[in-house]
């Protein structure tokens, strides 16, 4: 199985952001993924729907906003606007969560669930058939360039099983610390999506790691 790459524009040179998403246009990636912090649900403040306008100018690719915010509800027309395709949501910001997903897919775009890594994959069982994608934090969100939380291998497994045996058609894509040695761990576990921001950005040749990720050799099957 080949993996989706979504490279992490919190990661990019926000002074060259066009010069940026041209690179990920060009390379092998798949996705661009967009986080939105607002120093609430997260303590730290990043990037929001100019940005994501400016972003979708350039981009040819699908844009995948990850929304760390509070009552995300308010700004999902927003950031569909703003050119999202998948918009994913907190779980723990989300009391009425399936009727938030539900609004995202009446805006058009895939609708998906973030997980921070204290959340039990158990939580999601009502909600996982939904769900057109599942976000797994792997680190505490709010900051790139986190060391990748070992125990989310074991977490990606149990929600394998878990969209198995729900049939649901959730992918699961992994964020935070990803790099070319957990990758095909990851793979391995069930993951679909990999998001990497300073792995690919801090490279001096970002389209060749984004290559590289891309190909990643799965050596075991969970
Ligand atoms: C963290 C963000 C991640 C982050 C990943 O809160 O959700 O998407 O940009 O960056 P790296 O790959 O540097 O951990
Ligand atoms: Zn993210």
């Amino acid at each position: 199985m080949t993996p989706l790459i979504a490279p992490s524009v919190l990661a990019a040179d926000f002074a060259n952001l066009q010069r940026d998403i041209e690179m990920i246009n060009r390379s092998q990636a798949d996705w661009i993924h967009f986080d939105v912090m607002d120093g609430r649900f997260v303590p730290n403040i990043s990037i929001g729907v100019p940005v994501c306008e400016a972003v979708n100018r350039h981009a040819q690719k699908p844009i995948d906003v990850h929304l760390m915010i509070v009552q995300p509800e308010h700004y999902l027309e927003a950031f569909q606007k703003a050119g999202a395709g998948i918009i994913s949501v907190h779980y723990e910001a989300c009391p009425h969560l399936h009727r938030v997903l539900d609004q995202i897919r009446k805006l058009g775009c895939r609708a998906g669930v973030a997980i921070n890594p204290h959340t039990p994959v158990n939580n999601l069982e009502e909600i996982i058939a939904e769900a057109d994608l599942v976000n797994v934090m792997s680190v505490n969100p709010g900051f790139g360039g986190q060391k990748f939380i070992t125990a989310t291998l074991d977490k990606v497994a149990r929600l394998k099983e878990l969209i198995l045996r729900r049939r649901s058609a959730a992918l699961i894509e992994i964020d935070g610390g990803v790099n070319q040695d957990n990758a095909a761990a990851l793979l391995a576990a069930g993951a679909d999506v990999l998001v990497a921001g300073n792995f690919v950005f801090s490279a001096s040749q970002p389209e060749q790691v984004i290559a590289a990720l891309k190909k990643t050799v799965v050596t075991r099957e969970v």
